[in-house]
């Protein structure tokens, strides 16, 4: 396993500018997980169990019977991180190296948002989408590098944040942020540049 490309075990979706560790292996991911999270033991196990678990979720259409075989992992991770630890990070989602998870509790994250490389998500925060008018749910962000995303924001629907953005406390986020932003409010709106 320590030589698998993390481009198989982190994501399928593909490449673009926003560094998700497509040439990191497997444990340089984990190594950059922890040392994000390096006094906080809880994210460490979080994150530790969600890349796990993502190895075996994102097998589903191409490896049927190593999705299989990742079932009683899956099924623990979200016994334990979502119902038990209330941080729902499915174990699908595409989500850089280096992800620091400050306090975790509340956040919810859509598995179809996707998050770059050495982000910060805090407490009660919601990235998702929107519901369509056909009841159908619409897409959800995409963030890019070294986001900082205060605690209680809400970042909804198909909007991209560019990389080292910081999106202040309470935040309710529904346009592009460009790179370097600094966002707050509701709606957020750019207060200065970093
Ligand atoms: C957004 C944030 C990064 C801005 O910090 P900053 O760069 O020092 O900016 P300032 O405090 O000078 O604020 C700039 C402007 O944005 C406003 N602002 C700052 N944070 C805001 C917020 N969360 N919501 C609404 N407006 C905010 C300020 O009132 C100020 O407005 P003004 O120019 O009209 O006076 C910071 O306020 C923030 O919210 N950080 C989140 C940290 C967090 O979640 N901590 C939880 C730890 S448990």
């Amino acid at each position: 396993m320590t030589s698998l490309d993390v481009q198989s075990v982190i994501s399928d979706n593909g490449t673009d500018s926003i560094d998700r560790g497509h040439s990191l292996s497997f444990w340089e991911v984990i190594r950059r997980d922890q040392r994000a999270n390096r006094i906080n033991p809880k994210g460490q196990l979080v994150l530790l169990a969600f890349r796990l678990s993502h190895i075996f979720a994102t097998r589903k259409d191409t490896n049927r019977l190593l999705w299989f075989a990742g079932l009683p992992i899956m099924i623990l991770y979200r016994l334990f991180v979502e119902w038990i630890l209330c941080i729902e990070l499915p174990a699908k989602t595409d989500i850089g190296p280096g992800l620091k998870l400050d306090h975790g509790h509340a956040l919810v994250v859509n598995d179809h948002a996707r998050v770059g490389s050495d982000c910060t998500l805090r407490h009660c925060t919601t990235i998702g989408c929107k519901v369509l008018p056909s009841g159908e749910q619409g897409p959800s962000p995409t963030l890019g590098d070294r986001v900082d995303v205060g605690s209680n924001a809400v970042i909804l629907g198909d909007i991209s944040i560019g990389n080292d953005v910081v999106i202040g406390a309470g935040s309710v986020v529904i346009r592009d942020v460009p790179d370097r932003a600094v966002v707050a409010g509701n709606p957020a709106s750019i207060r200065h540049y970093r």
